[in-house]
């Protein structure tokens, strides 16, 4: 009997070891990891850059605590900060949902009110994350959870102009993902984001970015929310920030930079000095040139899936963020997948939600989608022998 909460439901292989986009099983199988430990690994497994400096940095100290600043710290604040255009402070945390605590503390520090946010967003499970959460299912169990939070559809115009009509002037603040990762890949609507930046200027609420999956290269910009001309007070990332290892940040810019004063925030263990040698090879390596060929392998991505015939109903995303609605059974999918030596995450019920390395070439994409169309002809063929002979009898 297994002593782990069952939360989780683990493909049944032992990994061996993982390079790039490859997974190993102990019994000597290859498998194409379509989703990188969701996102975390944007390099692929085992990169030998980061993989360097983090030795280094493990060879010199693993944990020194906030009662020192390691040097690593102040160039990663930098460095994300500097991609915002803007000027402003960083906090780091271990997760995503810390680092929507985090915005979300300061966010009642600094403006009280109503916080808005979009059925199928995620934030993180923990209480104040699981809060802002467009998941009824998820939230329900734990309620009462915080108060005043507004959910809208997602993508629905004219209910946030009601709620604007109604309550603007009590909104403190918009949690946005602009891409939405666990929610189904569903991308921000350009006419939203435009009331959205509009309405902020009116109100003065804070826009906060969730940029712990879209973020950092993901989706063909920097950060997601720069497809559509926004500029958030608050940005939080996590995920692929530290190279493998835990590490997210809460970046407050402008008038938020100064949210935090002296111990009114904090944490053990985050930053943790190893994952931010990491975080420092992943911010350098994730140069414009870099990112403009994850849009262009996204494109070529997103064209291969459309082309594919039966099986996809709509392919969903942005840059190598790529969700496919599929109408057969997705468990049956990913097991065949599986026998196939490749390795599937499905959300939302039925999308097949692809996250690969953003240094997956092109020749690898073809590679993966080749088994992907192969495993969905499989089941799609089954799917539609059974319905044939089950609509004779
Ligand atoms: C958009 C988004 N925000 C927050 C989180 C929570 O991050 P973590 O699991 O690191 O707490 C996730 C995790 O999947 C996420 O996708």
């Amino acid at each position: 009997m297994s002593h782990i909460c069952p939360v989780y439901k683990p493909f049944p292989i032992q990994i061996d070891r993982a390079r790039g986009i490859y997974i190993y099983s102990t019994d000597g199988k290859r498998y194409i990891d379509t989703f990188s430990g969701i996102g975390v690994l944007a390099f692929g497994h085992s990169d030998e850059d980061i993989k360097k400096a983090m030795i280094e940095k493990m060879e010199r100290y693993m944990h020194i605590s906030n009662f020192f600043l390691d040097e690593d710290a102040e160039i990663v604040a930098e460095k994300l900060i500097q991609k915002t255009g803007r000027d402003g402070k960083v906090f780091f945390t271990n997760s995503g949902a810390e680092a929507n605590e985090a915005a979300l503390k300061a966010v009642k520090k600094f403006r009280k009110g109503l916080i808005v946010s979009f059925e199928r967003n995620f934030h993180g499970r923990t209480i104040a994350a699981l809060s802002v959460t467009g998941f009824d299912g998820l939230r329900k169990p734990f309620e009462p959870l915080l108060s005043d939070v507004v959910f809208l559809p997602h993508n629905d115009v004219d209910s946030f102009k009601k709620l604007l009509n109604e309550r603007g002037k009590e909104i403190a603040a918009v949690f946005l993902e602009c891409v939405h990762g666990s929610g189904g890949l569903n991308v921000l609507d350009g006419e939203l984001a435009k009331l959205i930046k509009e309405a902020r200027r009116e109100f003065g609420f804070l826009l906060v970015a969730d940029e712990v999956q879209a973020g950092l290269g993901r989706t063909g910009k920097f950060f997601s929310y720069q497809h559509f001309d926004l500029q958030p007070d608050i940005v939080t990332v996590a995920k692929a920030l530290g190279g493998g290892l835990p590490l997210g940040a809460v970046l407050f810019l402008e008038d938020v930079a100064d949210v935090f004063g002296y111990s009114e925030h904090g944490s053990t263990f985050a930053p943790n000095p190893v994952a931010l040698a990491g975080a420092r090879i992943v911010l350098n390596k994730l140069t414009d040139e870099f990112i403009h060929r994850v849009a262009e392998k996204g494109r070529f991505m997103k064209e291969r899936l459309l082309r594919m015939g039966s099986g996809i109903l709509t392919v969903k995303g942005l840059g190598l963020m790529i969700g496919v609605e599929v109408n057969v059974n997705p468990e049956v999918l990913k097991q065949v997948a599986l026998k196939n030596g490749l390795l599937l995450n499905v959300v939302s019920g039925n999308v097949v939600r692809f996250l690969p390395a953003l240094n997956i070439s092109f020749d690898q994409i073809e590679e993966m989608l080749e088994l992907f169309e192969r495993s969905l002809n499989e089941v799609y063929g089954r799917d539609h022998v059974e319905k044939v002979d089950s609509s004779k009898s």
